[in-house]
């Protein structure tokens, strides 16, 4: 029976970019959702950007826009990333939108209706020049406890100690510098304890990950208290119902960001019952993924609120641990901060798929990506064990037999391959996409064992060993078709130059052991290319430049308004140019170096990133056109001297942009 499931990945801020961090729980979300589609289950997957709370309210501010401008450039930007690290969501929503207002008032009503809200009094640090309440992060000062100057209202980096803002000695508003000032002020609280037994069960059923447990029955032990679920205006959310000047804390509204995406997927998709899906009584199955950080939320307060607003509660919660780079947390100052853009202007997103998922256990444990390492996993595994199969024997296939794939095989093999493959669905199920990929990379070395054995370039020297040749290279590639569709939850896009290659597919899981005679297999095109470790290096460089602060954007500078001045644009000369040579990089992935002929202005060097989508030889003689008067850029490789203009998003979408006929180099673009 195929199972209907809603799958969804913590909501990430909208309030800067996305970064490796975060990758990784998308990811591992990704390839357990592309999994339950391969096995013929229906997958409804939502993504959205967390868009409230001060935080946001605050960035908008600095930046001279309104909040809704802001969250709505970051949803730009979150939406390509995701995009191009092959996230497959069905909808990438907001929190910010009409569904989740509407569900969240039902459920605080709900809530309310119950008897479950509570208002009382509560005394908190308030910035009386700014006229706001100031969460403790917003408030500075030095350590009472070690005497450290700078230390936020929460807790003390130095000592670690933790106390309330009005602890700090001298302590400062971060948002206007002043002396903040206590103030009382009405809250609305969720009477968590009064959920204490329903929690109790939920939390010791399988809903919960093993490893999550002991925490969990940690802080239940240490009792559940009211949560203050309001906060005052200023604050960018939704003003609670019945509430006037009351806003609900951003984690109230986040995780109902979950159903109010799916709410906006059923709007645009017949397929996609949301009723059927969130009543209590639903087969169907809702299955949160999320960092370790924030178990608390999704573990305790959320399915108490679903519970008691009489929706059914998630079937799963399945939390990942935090992502170090090179043996320690991400860190700006080691650049290992490593956005997700930057990861992507250098490397392909398929490979670290793959080191993720490698890495991926399915328990809290924290996973470290080893940028040393990283290269020679994935030239060991991909390049070298499973592209190798598919390269060592098509070319048998396509000279000898016309492409066609024999009758003949080895069945001892394929049954060896073919028949792991419910133990890998099992670790795919577990979210053990490690030991998925250990038992993949198993059969692929007995593959590789296999053609070694065989040795098919002996066999094709000999006479009349046709048959021989056609079986062991049919054995080979049907072995690849299973391997194939393993990796596929991981390495989408190299699954389906798979595809393309043996000439079927979308290949599914139930394709796995089938034979593959009769079919004839397209000309071999290499899939995957081997990562150079310099790439890696120069991604890290890229990274320090990133994060090394820049001039913070003053107010006079409008930024929510992209119109320029004629004399902005008469600024930048462009030029056509004639393409007089293009040659491949040493040792980088994206760049070609091309020749350009500007006519009076001479010969000018440029590295264009462009290798994705062009070959060098299809370059020479093509008119472009180009920035000339761009700063010149030194890079490892030379000196780039201006830039050639292309249209589209990259990769091999892009698209050199020339004149008409009859432009000659060096004449101005006006
Ligand atoms: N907005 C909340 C989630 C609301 S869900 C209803 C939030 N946002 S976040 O941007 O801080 O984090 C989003 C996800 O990224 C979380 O699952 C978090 O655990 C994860 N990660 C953020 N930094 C991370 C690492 N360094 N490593 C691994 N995951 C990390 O929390
Ligand atoms: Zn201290």
């Amino acid at each position: 029976m195929p199972r209907t499931l809603f799958v969804t990945y913590a909501l990430p801020y909208a309030n800067g970019p996305l970064h490796l961090g975060h990758m990784t729980g998308f990811v591992q979300t990704d390839m357990w959702v592309r999994f339950q589609r391969l096995r013929g289950n229906t997958v409804h997957f939502v993504g959205a950007d967390d868009a409230h709370g001060s935080g946001i309210m605050l960035k908008a501010e600095a930046q001279g826009i309104t909040p809704e401008a802001l969250i709505e450039q970051v949803s730009v930007d979150h939406q390509a990333d995701c995009k191009d690290f092959l996230i497959d969501f069905d909808i990438y929503h907001s929190t910010h939108s009409p569904e989740n207002a509407e569900l969240s008032g039902q459920i605080y009503q709900a809530l309310d209706a119950k008897g479950l809200i509570a208002r009382r009094d509560v005394e908190q640090a308030f910035d009386a020049e700014k006229g706001m309440f100031l969460p403790d992060r917003f408030v500075k000062g030095t350590c009472p406890s070690c005497k450290t100057p700078d230390q936020y209202g929460d807790s003390c980096e130095a000592c670690g100690t933790t106390y309330r803002p009005t602890d700090l000695i001298d302590p400062v508003s971060v948002v206007s510098g002043s002396a903040p000032v206590q103030k009382n002020s009405e809250h609305l609280f969720f009477a968590l304890p009064q959920l204490a037994d329903y929690l109790q069960g939920y939390i010791g059923s399988e809903a919960i990950q093993a490893s999550v447990k002991p925490k969990l029955a940690e802080w239940f032990a240490d009792g559940l208290r009211d949560w203050d679920i309001s906060r005052d205006a200023p604050y960018f959310g939704f003003e609670i119902p019945g509430a006037p000047g009351k806003y609900f804390y951003v984690w109230v509204d986040a995780p109902v960001g979950y159903m109010a995406s799916l709410k906006a997927l059923a709007a645009q998709d017949d397929a996609v019952d949301f009723d059927a899906i969130w009543r209590p009584d639903s087969d169907a199955e809702v299955h949160h993924f999320i960092g370790k950080d924030i178990i608390y939320f999704h573990a305790l307060f959320w399915p108490a609120m679903l519970h008691a607003a009489g929706f059914r509660a998630p079937t799963g919660v399945h939390a990942h641990g935090m992502l170090n780079i090179n043996g320690a947390k991400m860190s700006k100052s080691r650049g290992t901060f490593i956005m997700a853009r930057t990861w992507l202007d250098h490397l392909p997103a398929e490979p670290l798929r793959y080191y993720f998922a490698s890495r991926l256990g399915g328990s809290i444990e924290d996973m470290e990506l080893n940028l040393a390492d990283f290269a020679q996993v994935i030239n060991a595994d991909l390049v070298g064990k499973y592209v190798n199969i598919a390269s060592r024997s098509a070319g048998f296939i396509t000279k000898r037999f016309d492409g066609a794939l024999g009758e003949r095989v080895d069945t001892e093999l394929l049954d060896t391959v073919s028949g792991a493959a419910n133990e890998i669905a099992e670790a795919y199920e577990q979210r053990n996409t490690a030991k998925a990929v250990r038992l993949t990379m198993a059969a692929a070395d007995a593959v590789n064992a296999y053609i070694a054995e065989q040795q098919p370039w002996v066999i094709a020297k000999q006479d009349g060993s046709d048959d021989d040749l056609q079986r062991v290279c049919t054995t080979a590639l049907t072995a690849f078709r299973d391997l194939t569709v393993y990796l596929k939850p991981i390495l989408p896009a190299t699954a389906a130059k798979a595809e393309a290659f043996l000439n079927g597919g979308p290949l599914s899981w139930a394709d796995i052991g089938k034979p593959l005679a009769g079919r004839t297999i397209a000309k071999f095109k290499p899939l995957m290319s081997r990562i150079e470790p310099d790439t890696v290096h120069a991604m890290l460089d890229a990274g320090k430049a990133d994060t090394t602060p820049k001039q913070a954007a003053t107010k006079e500078t409008p930024v929510d308004d992209n119109t320029i001045q004629i004399d902005d644009f008469s600024k930048i000369d462009l030029r056509v140019a004639r393409i007089a040579d293009a040659q491949h990089v040493e040792g980088a992935d994206k760049l070609l170096q091309l020749t350009l002929d500007v006519g009076d202005l001479g010969s000018k060097n440029v590295f264009a990133g462009i290798k994705s989508a062009y070959a060098p030889e299809d370059l020479v003689g093509k008119h472009v056109v180009m920035v000339a008067n761009l700063a010149p850029r030194k890079m490892r490789f030379g000196l780039s001297e201006g830039m050639v203009l292309a249209a589209g998003p990259g990769g091999s979408d892009l698209f050199v942009v020339s004149p008409d006929d009859g432009a000659k180099p060096g004449m101005k673009v006006k």
